[in-house]
């Protein structure tokens, strides 16, 4: 049974008169014990997404059911019982102040009615996990964004919620803090059992810790895929700008300062993976058929040992031998797509 499954969820807002989709739509099904990511560019709904499964926001239509609970359908006291199954974690912490931090992570159990025993002893468990001991009086001020994103985790987690939901939990953080909360967060899947939805503009945190990737496009999901296959073979407009990779040739122009190519010169986006990526594939076709290709803009890696890049080059040359490397990159596993041109310079 998946841990959250939606069903054609839809969600309008109106602004002065105009009714403006936020989801459009929306089918997701995460299985249980997962860490599912959700990107895509600001306001394509990612955090009306969370605010929808939480039921902080009521959908228009279609079904959230998380942990076996509709939570659309529920209100009053069945709905505040729900809830207690979803942990939700902010990128801005949301945590009080005029609290300590054990004070923070006790709250939830408190608005519970949990005894106070029990409260203590959950708090305790929960802060020697998070390796907070040492902070349970301190207050926010005394502590870093890490341990603050620390605490919020851990509140979230007080009544021991089957799923956690986190928008752009690391967004405030520097490099080496995002990873060590990623690292966290990852701990709480493997060793607690909890499903993560993690909502994230970075694409490092999903290479890291996600297992499957969501990309939202104006309100809809374009793509739900594994990790690998998002880096490997986006097929959305969206992911591929996301990865850096646009469709649009005058995009491209501008990122690498050009306003113009040569005429004899083309546009083309190369993906390789595994095999492909581990041969000198770009300077062979360029030695074999006399053609100069310059890597412009992308990136190279590996995702879970295999090695990739994504590539925009540009190449240049005549026709023929420019259209023959392109079928022999082809025939070499590369995926080569020629970006199509305004100025009548696509010639591949
Ligand atoms: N309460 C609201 N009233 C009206 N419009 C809203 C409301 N909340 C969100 N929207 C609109 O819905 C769209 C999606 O917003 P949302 O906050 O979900 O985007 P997002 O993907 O989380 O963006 P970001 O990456 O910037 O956080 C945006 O166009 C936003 O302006
Ligand atoms: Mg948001």
């Amino acid at each position: 049974m998946p841990a959250i499954s939606l069903e054609g969820v839809r969600k309008s807002y109106s602004l002065a008169q105009v009714e403006f989709r936020a989801l459009d739509d929306v089918s997701l099904s995460v299985e249980a014990g997962t860490i599912q990511g959700i990107i895509g560019f600001s306001g394509s709904g990612k955090t009306t997404l969370l605010r929808c499964i939480s039921r902080l926001e009521r959908v228009d239509a279609g079904r959230v059911v998380v942990d076996g609970a509709d939570l659309a359908h529920l209100d009053g006291a069945a709905l505040r019982i729900a809830r207690r199954r979803l942990g939700i974690v902010f990128q801005q912490y949301h945590l009080l102040r005029s609290r300590t931090v054990a004070e923070n992570v006790a709250l939830p159990l408190e608005l519970a009615g949990i005894g106070r025993t029990a409260i203590a002893a959950r708090v305790g468990e929960l802060l020697e996990w998070f390796g907070l001991n040492g902070k349970r009086d301190a207050y926010l001020s005394q502590l870093s964004g890490g341990q603050r994103q620390r605490v919020a985790i851990a509140r979230a987690l007080a009544t021991k919620p089957a799923v956690l939901l986190s928008d752009e939990p690391t967004s405030a953080l520097d490099a080496e803090t995002t990873a060590s909360v990623l690292e966290t967060l990852q701990r709480v899947r493997d060793e607690m059992g909890i499903t993560i939805i993690l909502v994230t503009h970075e694409l490092n945190a999903v290479r890291a810790i996600c297992d499957k990737v969501a990309v939202l496009d104006h309100g809809r999901i374009v793509e739900q895929v594994s990790v690998p296959d998002l880096f490997l073979r986006p097929s959305s407009d969206a992911a591929r700008r996301l990865l850096g990779l646009p469709n649009s040739p005058d995009y491209v122009r501008m990122l690498i300062g050009e306003s113009k190519l040569p005429a004899d010169s083309i546009l083309l986006s190369l993906q390789l993976a595994g095999a492909s990526a581990e041969l000198p594939l770009l300077t062979q076709a360029a030695r074999y058929f006399g053609i100069d290709l310059h890597v412009v803009h992308g990136e190279v890696g590996r995702l879970r040992d295999v090695p990739y890049g994504n590539l925009i080059v540009v190449a240049r040359g005549e026709a023929g031998p420019i259209a023959r490397a392109v079928k022999f990159l082809r025939e070499n596993g590369a995926a080569v797509n020629p970006l199509d041109s305004h100025d009548g310079g696509n010639r591949a």
